[in-house]
Formats: C-alpha cells, sequence, structure tokens
C-alpha cells in the first residue's frame, strides 16, 4: 500500500525575489520544516572558494558537496562546526554558487541530502528545481517572480543591514547575469514547474505574498 507523501510545498523563483522570506514564513505559520536549497550551494561554493578550489572543477567541487558537513539552527547556518550565517551570504559567495550549481555532478551530490529535509508534519522548499527536479510531487508549486529594480532594491537592503557594502547598480548587472546562468544552464535550470502558481512580488509585501501562499495551499486541500 502507498505511504501518503509527506506534503511539500515547492517555492521556486530567482535570486533576490524575496522567496526566502515567503518560504520561512509560510513554513513558520504552517509548523512544517524549511529547507533554503540556495544554502547549501553557497555552502558549497564557500568550501570551494576557501580551499582555491577552481570553480569549474567539477569532480573535486562534487566530491566537496558530497562530504558537506552543514547544519541548520533557526537563522544560524553552520559549516563543520563554525558559523557562516553571514559569509554565504556575500555577493562573491552567491555568485561562486550559481557558477557551481551549473554542474551536473554537483547538482547530484546535493540531491540527497535535500530529500533529507522532507520530514513530518511538511516542508516548504525553496530553490530553482524544487517544483521540476527534487519534489515533482510537491503539493503546492509555486513560481515566486519579481522585477530586476524590486529584486536590486531589496538585495541592497539586506546586504546593508548586514553591514556588506553594495550598489544598485552593480548588484543589477549580477541579479541580470545570475538570472541568465540560471536560466540556461543545461541541468535543472531555472523555469517554472508544470502547473505551478505564479507570483510576481514587486508590488507586494512579503506579509500579501505570504497570505496568497496559504491561500492557495488552503484551496487544494478542499
Ligand atoms: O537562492 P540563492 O540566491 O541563495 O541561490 C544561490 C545560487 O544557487 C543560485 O544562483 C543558483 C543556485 N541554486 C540552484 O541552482 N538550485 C537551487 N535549488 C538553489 C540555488
Amino acid at each position: 500500500m502507498n505511504q501518503p507523501r509527506i506534503p511539500v510545498i515547492a517555492i521556486d523563483g530567482p535570486t533576490a525575489s524575496g522567496k526566502g522570506t515567503v518560504a520561512q514564513r509560510v513554513a513558520q505559520q504552517l509548523g512544517w520544516h524549511y529547507l533554503d536549497s540556495g544554502a547549501l550551494y553557497r555552502l558549497t561554493a564557500l568550501s570551494a572558494l576557501r580551499s582555491n578550489i577552481p570553480l569549474s572543477d567539477q569532480e573535486r567541487i562534487a566530491a566537496l558537496a558530497a562530504a558537506l558537513r552543514c547544519s541548520f539552527a533557526g537563522a544560524v547556518v553552520r559549516l563543520s562546526d563554525a558559523d557562516v550565517t553571514d559569509a554565504i551570504r556575500a555577493e562573491e559567495v552567491g555568485n561562486a554558487a550559481s557558477r557551481i550549481a551549473a554542474l551536473p555532478a554537483v547538482r547530484q551530490a546535493l540531491v540527497g541530502l535535500q530529500l533529507g529535509f522532507r520530514q513530518a508534519p511538511g516542508l516548504v522548499a525553496d530553490g530553482r528545481d524544487m517544483g521540476t527536479v527534487i519534489f515533482p510531487d510537491a503539493s503546492l508549486k509555486i513560481f515566486l517572480t519579481a522585477s530586476v529594480d524590486a529584486r536590486a532594491q531589496r538585495r541592497y537592503k539586506q546586504l546593508i543591514d548586514k553591514g556588506f557594502s553594495a550598489s544598485i547598480i552593480d548588484l543589477s548587472r549580477d541579479l541580470i547575469e545570475r538570472d541568465a546562468r540560471d536560466m540556461q544552464r543545461t541541468t535543472s535550470p531555472l523555469k517554472p514547474a508544470e502547473g505551478a502558481f505564479l507570483l510576481d512580488t514587486s508590488d507586494m509585501s512579503a506579509d500579501q505574498a505570504v497570505a496568497q501562499v496559504l491561500r492557495w495551499y488552503a484551496q487544494i486541500l478542499l
């Protein structure tokens, strides 16, 4: 007999679209677990940068990904016991994450780790391929977007709040480059999953976006 699967809400979308905030709040409201899959790519990228491994060295980076020792406790992210919560948010690490995320062996090495987050009572998973590749049987799939301007402003605020320096012009250029790389790669490109609900949050507050996701989830339960 088939076991009922643990429910998953998959929230995919481009960088700085606000999906992290929305996904975390949805998870909180439902009392579910939360997977920040981008953090796993960022952790792998940080390890590679710290070990001076060229970002094109698929084999060594996949080995790093397979051996990743990380933990998430609330907002705190640890890599081999060191607190890297802020370090993984640096732009340099985000850009490196986008590069190594294009390497199929690296993506493959992170699959098991991501599936392990699917625990009762449910999971809200945030990333690029949550609904298309990792959790294709998700109960609800959302593709969350926002304009480049809105995203650059949000990323700017995030970085300044964390004490990093930033320029809106550089951020916009980086976002456009990163979108192109994430959408054009051959393996698991960023694209809306079949049946995904599209949510453009350019003119929405995080609370409004959370409310919309919860409404959609309530609808599919009917
Ligand atoms: O969501 P983020 O900005 O933290 O993600 C960092 C990079 O990781 C992003 O540019 C692309 C990659 N990524 C991915 O390829 N697949 C995911 N599921 C999550 C992130």
